[in-house]
């Protein structure tokens, strides 16, 4: 790897970038392309009206588009009331026992914690029972650090312990870190893909940047890098077959999609080629960027990676550093196959 996973995914993580907010960390993912991969100059990228972020490296082969979104999740204020106590709505799907005394950031650095009105019992709480705190005094004051329409996100500070990672963003940071992995291998490797790298926006809000993304590249072949839900903790309501740091899971459906055949083919063949350990995917809720890029204009053949995460959508998202390790490798042989299985 030309890259540390945990301190790269530092990097990501500090960065700004709920939905419709993603220039911040765009911004850092044009910076960590432009160190870490060694043929940058033979990729051009632009971004376009959404905020997709878009690299592009020419061949004269299948044209393949890879996608991750970069967009968080996050909330948005929606009122300040006299006292300087915000109301917010969220922004992506949130859940609300992740929230309560959790503390958020605004792009400016403004601080915050969420609480909630104790008179209303704990069991029976919705989002009209929260509201934010920035300590301000009164609205006039809070009105001088956040006004309404304001986005903020998680804060806190990701660690790494073992083979674990563990922060808020891992969705989707760690599938945007997996795709500049993925470009950094395969400037080692000889391909003929006319290779398409989207960094797509407002995933979170229902899979919009890679509407327009995939449309603007219409591809023949696509692979989504997103995180999937695990079966694997104490007394789980679902069951599911995929658990942290047993490799990366091949989709093979979810609520967006039901993934292409070939493209299946391709990624197992790659895994045995490459003895890299796969799960079977099927996340019985929640959608990716696949569904999208697959109903693309005529249609795409659109298929999906994912890494295994634990506790996503809360502040404290869990993967593990192998298996994102092996879905670098595991695409980046894929692709240079030009996905033929
Ligand atoms: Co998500
Ligand atoms: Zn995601």
């Amino acid at each position: 790897m030309t890259f540390d996973i945990f301190e790269t995914f530092k990097e990501l993580s500090a960065a700004f970038g709920p939905s419709g907010r993603e220039n911040g960390i765009a911004e850092v993912l044009t910076e960590l392309a432009a160190n870490t991969i060694h043929d940058i100059g033979d990729w051009d990228h632009h971004t376009d009206a959404l905020n997709n972020l878009i690299y592009h490296r020419a061949g004269t082969g299948k044209k393949i588009l890879l996608a991750a979104h970069m967009d968080s999740i996050g909330i948005v204020v929606t009122h300040i009331d006299e006292n300087g106590f915000a109301r917010f709505a969220q922004v992506g799907g949130l859940m609300i026992g992740d929230l309560i005394d959790r503390r958020v950031r605004f792009q400016n650095g403004t601080r915050g914690v969420i609480s909630f009105e104790e008179k209303t019992p704990y069991a029976k709480l919705s989002f009209d029972n929260l509201f934010l705190d920035i300590g301000a005094a009164n609205r006039e004051q809070a009105e001088k650090y956040i006004q309404v329409g304001d986005f903020a996100v998680f804060d806190g500070e990701p660690f790494q312990q073992g083979d674990i990672i563990c922060g808020p963003y891992l969705d989707n940071r760690i599938g945007c870190l997996t795709l500049i992995g993925v470009m950094a291998e395969l400037a080692k490797a000889d391909y003929d893909a006319d290779l398409y790298v989207a960094f797509t926006a407002q995933e979170e809000v229902g899979l919009r940047g890679a509407q327009t993304a995939a449309f603007a590249v219409q591809p023949d072949y696509a692979i989504a890098v997103d995180v999937t839900d695990t079966g694997d903790m104490p007394e789980r309501k679902y069951p599911m077959a995929v658990k942290l740091g047993a490799g990366p899971a091949i989709k093979i459906m979810d609520r967006s999609v039901i993934c292409d055949t070939d493209v299946k083919k391709a990624l197992y063949a790659a895994a045995e080629k490459c003895s890299i350990p796969v799960q079977r995917e099927i996340m019985e809720f929640g959608g990716t960027d696949t569904g999208v890029i697959q109903r693309t204009a005529g249609g795409v053949r659109a298929g999906a990676v994912s890494i295994p995460t634990r506790y996503i959508h809360s502040p404290s998202e869990m993967a593990s550093i192998s298996d994102i390790e092996n879905a670098i490798k595991l695409i980046a042989y894929a692709v240079s196959k030009g996905l033929e299985g």
